[in-house]
């Protein structure tokens, strides 16, 4: 089967096409992607309104390229699968119309994907791996854990309290004056800075040791630049010491719901796993726990439509189809 996929809940425009014959097995024929942080970097964070006028503009060139370059036609799709939540709702309708203006001309069998979903499968775009399995799920809007049980199984295990952990890199950069968007910048001012040259409290959520907070982080930062030290440190040592802390506060959950799923696995993925020193300390843990880690590229890490095609797929092999009359859903549960 030949899976066109479509994303474009946030500010990325994504078109893949995929072939798969077995649900969660793929070979991927093309992903492209129309990043915009050229056009979000001056307001130091995504606009809404924005991202969603520049998918319109962006979305069908995409979906051009992405058969294209697959060497398909569109006669040769099988079938369309199309974020439909959860994400910003103007830039969802965007991608959803599309699909279903695609589907109602062609007769093309369409389902809507839940984006969560997309990311958690995405490590299965290039790699076999048995389920369950554990997947960490961080990126710039999302924070969780979720147990992989089986294809449309998906057990929440726990999640962040407030800001998702892409959010925290991307507020400390622009508290510290580093633009947008932060991770990568602070990835790499880190590796040359001192872990342990400012004091950043790691938290946790009382109670529910699966759960993540961070907006504490960002605030000790905030103090932290506004105190005499501030302006004395270097930045990458304050670079250094909250990318420990947050890695830190991945990592202790992370492990504890391993344990308490008994899964083999760890498959890291979204935006964040991009970390160099998430990636390295989460290995190096789950190596003493006897658990394999899995990180996908760092192209199906972020948010692209390969996942969401194989996340579409395993549902379009079975036959299934949505009504071209679904909607796009902020606040989309899995
Ligand atoms: O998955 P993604 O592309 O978009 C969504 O949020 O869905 O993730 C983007 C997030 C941003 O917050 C960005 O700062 C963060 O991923 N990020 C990183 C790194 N590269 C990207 N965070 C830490 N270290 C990185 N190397
Ligand atoms: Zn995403």
């Amino acid at each position: 089967m030949l899976i066109l996929g479509i994303e474009s809940s946030c500010d990325d425009a994504a078109a893949a096409v995929i072939e798969t014959s077995r649900p969660g097995v793929a070979r991927v024929l093309s992903s492209t992607v129309a990043n915009q942080d050229d056009i979000h970097r001056a307001y130091g964070g995504i606009v809404p309104e924005l991202a969603s006028r520049n998918h319109v503009i962006t979305i069908l060139p995409v979906v051009h390229r992405a058969l294209e370059s697959a060497r398909v036609s569109l006669a040769e799709i099988n079938g369309i699968a199309v974020t439909r939540g959860p994400g910003l709702v103007g830039s969802l309708l965007v991608g959803l119309m599309c699909a279903k203006g695609i589907a109602q001309v062609s007769g093309i069998p369409m389902v809507g994907v839940n984006h969560i979903e997309g990311h958690l499968l995405a490590p299965l775009l290039e790699n076999e791996i048995e389920m369950p399995y554990l997947a960490l799920v961080v990126s710039g809007g999302h924070t969780a854990l979720f147990a992989v049980e089986d294809f449309g199984r998906y057990r929440r295990l726990g999640t962040t309290r407030d800001d998702a952990a892409g959010e925290a890199f991307d507020k400390v950069a622009k508290l510290m004056g580093l633009g947008y968007p932060g991770g990568k910048v602070i990835d790499d001012l880190a590796r040359r800075g001192n872990r342990r040259r400012v004091k950043i409290p790691r938290a946790r959520v009382k109670g529910a040791p699966l759960d993540f907070s961070f907006s504490g982080v960002k605030t000790a930062v905030a103090t932290f630049l506004r105190g005499n030290a501030g302006a004395s440190t270097a930045p990458e040592d304050l670079a250094a010491s909250f990318q420990e802390a947050i890695v830190d506060m991945l990592i202790a959950p992370t492990l504890a719901a391993a344990r308490q799923t008994g899964a083999a696995t760890v498959a890291l993925t979204g935006g964040v796993a991009a970390n160099s020193r998430l990636r390295e300390r989460l290995t190096a843990a789950a190596e003493d726990e006897g658990l394999r880690v899995v990180t996908p590229s760092l192209k199906y890490c972020t948010d692209n439509a390969a996942m969401i095609a194989l996340a579409g797929g395993w549902r379009l092999l079975r036959g299934e189809r949505d009504a071209l009359t679904i909607d796009a859903e902020a606040g989309l549960p899995l």
